[in-house]
Order: C-alpha cells, then structure tokens, then sequence
C-alpha cells in the first residue's frame, strides 16, 4: 500500500479504536494487534488488575515493550492504548514502520461510549465526564501532534470513518 507497512490508531480511550480498527484491518486484508489486548494475554489478566496490582508505570513498561515486538512486523492494524501518546519513544517507534491515524472524538461522544464501562482503571471515578474532559484536554495537541492523519468519529459511522480512512491513506500514501 505504501512505503510504510502498517496503520497505528492513536486515540483516546473510548473513541472506537478496537472496532474502527478491526474493521479496517478486515477491509485492508491486514493483521488486527490490539495492545491493550496482548498485555492482557501475556499478563494472564485485564489492564485493571495490572494497574491495581502493579501501578501505572509498569503497565507503561509494558505498553513500550510490546511495541517494539510489534513493530517488527508488517501490514498491520494496530490499535494503540489512549495514553501511548504519553512516551515520545512509542511515537517514534510507531512511526518508523507505520502512519499514525488519530481518531477524533468529542468528549460528549467519549463519555457516552464510556458512560457504562468500568474496564478503564483511569476513569474509575464519580464523575467520569468532569475526567474525560480534563484529560482529553491535556492529551489532545499530543495525539494531533503525532498524528499524519485526523479522522473525526464523533457522529459518525463505523463504516463510514473506514470509508474515510481508507480515502485519506490512498490520497495521501498511493
Ligand atoms: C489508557 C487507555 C486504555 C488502556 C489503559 C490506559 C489511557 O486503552 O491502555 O487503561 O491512559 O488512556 P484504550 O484507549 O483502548 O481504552
């Protein structure tokens, strides 16, 4: 497809990255790597206990080392946890091999994907729209940053944001 051999989602939490991702792989004929989902199977648990179990930055740990491991090979999809943005090294690792597609979504749409979800150890909170406001806030010019594409979900189809994304990489890459 291009000189780059695989499509990272970057995104926060919540804005569909696994589904959108899936799905684009399945269109693309790539691979589907969910980071979020490989530390689970290799910790033999869910990303809460690790965060309770061990903290935050050894989950990071994680998150970076998977990373390399995953970027060694090729047409792939990989959906990034929200907070990947947080090391400059994932970035850049991420970039040697793959264009970086931020998904877009508004708070108001995080928070209604989120509303009912207690999977996220960072959003376990009484006010979780106060949260996923303050947060996005404070991640948002990074995701924009690293970003070589932007493509808005907020009101939007799954099908259609695929359609859009396959649009943009073809404009862009082909
Ligand atoms: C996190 C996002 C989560 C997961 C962890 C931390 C974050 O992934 O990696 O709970 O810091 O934004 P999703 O973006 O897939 O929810």
């Amino acid at each position: 497809m291009n000189h780059k051999n695989n499509v990272v989602l970057i995104g926060f939490m919540g804005c569909g990255k696994t589904t959108i991702g899936d799905g684009l792989a399945y269109r693309l004929k790539y691979s589907f790597i969910d980071t979020d989902k490989q530390i689970e199977d290799e910790m033999g648990t869910t990303i809460n206990n690790i965060f309770k179990m061990y903290g935050e930055q050894y989950f990071r740990q994680l998150e970076h080392n998977i990373i390399k491991n995953i970027n060694k090979k090729n047409r792939q999809v990989i959906a990034t946890g929200g907070g990947i943005i947080k090391n400059k090294n994932n970035i850049n690792e991420l970039k040697k091999n793959g264009i970086i597609l931020y998904l877009k979504a508004s708070s108001e749409h995080i928070y209604n994907n989120l509303k009912e979800d207690n999977s996220r150890p960072l959003l376990q909170v009484n006010n979780k729209s106060v949260v996923i406001e303050q947060l996005l806030n404070e991640r948002k010019y990074l995701y924009e940053k690293y970003a070589d594409i932007i493509v808005n979900v907020s009101n939007n189809t799954v099908e259609n944001t695929i359609n859009t994304i396959i649009e943009k990489i073809g404009e862009k890459y082909c």
